[in-house]
């Protein structure tokens, strides 16, 4: 039998570029060679895009570059294909479907998703619509709450107006949503432009941080909160796993404690909530997921409140962490739910929606 030809897109120009590298070396290990062939698609952090060939152990200490190939990856829906270009001879590594292991923006925002679709490849993970709501805290906001979706109490702010009316502004958060509150850039990850404020000052400061990231910023109520996440899985009908709990080991699950704490922060898995609470935490997983048109997969991430007990959705990572002790596959794993057959069923996703679109007529 004809091996599948898969594209793994790895690190790339978001602050998640080593995360991606841990990640992709993780998925290219344990893939099984004998039934797929595995094309590794290095982006170094200028945005140069290779084809590596080399050692998987030089994607995990970041030392890929000095033997990658510069290579294209051609938008044309006929040649489907990375293009190499040495001493004046051409080279096509055909694909099949692509794994984009790639976090944060121009990666999971709907960006390299939209190439895949010019190439008319099957992909795996959201389509470009979906990963880019998800992106959008704002926009996801909204569309979860259209859905009548538990999220937290929000308020939206424009870089251009926080130069020309601040005071206002923080008058106005002061009275809708009071101290302390989180202040984020509406499209980014990895807790990157975060912070929490306590106080007028703090608030103002954490206001031009965020607006330094995006032109789009949020504030938000502060839930003191478990963080409880979800991994789905599927596309018409998809499922939730167990949940999982971060204990993050400082304040709050800021950049410092997701990456660079060591083992310090703890996860809980499954996580120890009770019965009910699992029903209903992967009942609103698939509600969000459904919602925001995810396929392939995602992970619902929530804040649970120590005092009420009430569960809101946070947000949607539509290409979470994906080492072998990422919060998405553990929590598959303890779902009964291996590394290796999550990556064959998420490629067989990404076949079974493209050929769902191939079959549709399109003018
Ligand atoms: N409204 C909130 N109340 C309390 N903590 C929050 C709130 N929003 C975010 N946090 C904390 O900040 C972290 C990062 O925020 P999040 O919205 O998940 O952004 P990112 O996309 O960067 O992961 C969360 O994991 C949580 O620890
Ligand atoms: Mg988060």
């Amino acid at each position: 039998m004809e091996k599948t030809k898969v594209g793994i897109v790895f690190g790339g120009q978001s602050g998640e570029h080593e995360v991606s590298l841990m990640s992709s070396a993780s998925v290219i290990k344990v893939m099984d060679k004998t039934k797929y062939d595995i094309i590794p698609i290095g982006i170094t952090k200028e945005g140069n895009w290779n084809l590596f060939l080399g050692d998987i152990s030089k994607i995990e200490d970041g030392s890929w570059p000095d033997e990658a190939v510069p290579a294209l990856l051609s938008p044309d829906p006929n040649h489907k294909c990375i293009i190499t270009l040495i001493d004046g001879k051409e080279s096509r590594y055909y694909l099949d479907v692509v794994f984009p292991v790639l976090h944060g923006p121009r990666g999971e925002d709907g960006t390299v998703q939209s190439l895949f679709e010019m190439m008319n490849i099957p992909y795996v993970s959201c389509g470009v619509t979906s990963s880019a709501l998800c992106m959008d805290k704002v926009f996801s906001k909204k569309i979860l709450e259209q859905n009548g979706l538990p999220i937290v109490d929000y308020k939206v702010f424009y870089k251009r107006e926080l130069l020309v009316r601040m005071p206002e502004i923080i008058s106005e958060l002061e009275d809708y949503l009071g101290y302390p509150c989180f202040v984020k850039p509406a499209n980014l990850g990895s807790s990157v432009g975060i912070s929490k404020a306590r106080n007028r000052e703090e608030l103002k400061s954490a206001l031009m941080i965020a607006a330094q990231y995006d032109i789009k910023v949020l504030v938000e109520k502060f839930i003191d909160a478990r963080e409880i996440e979800c991994s789905v899985l599927g596309n018409d009908e998809p499922k939730a796993s167990l949940p999982g709990e971060i204990i993050p080991s400082r304040d709050f699950y800021d950049y410092t404690a997701k990456y660079s704490d060591g083992d310090k922060s703890k996860l809980l898995l499954p996580a120890p909530v009770s019965r009910k609470d699992v029903s209903r935490i992967q009942e609103l997983a698939v509600k969000a997921f459904t919602a925001l048109d995810c396929s392939g997969m995602a992970r619902v991430d929530f804040l649970m409140s120590k005092v009420s007990g009430n569960i809101y959705i946070n947000e949607l990572n539509t290409i979470p962490g994906f080492t072998k002790i990422s919060m998405y596959p553990k929590m598959w794993e303890v779902s009964g739910l291996s590394y290796k057959d999550l990556i064959d069923e998420l490629i067989e996703f990404a076949f079974e929606r493209h050929r769902q679109k191939n079959e549709l007529k399109l003018a």
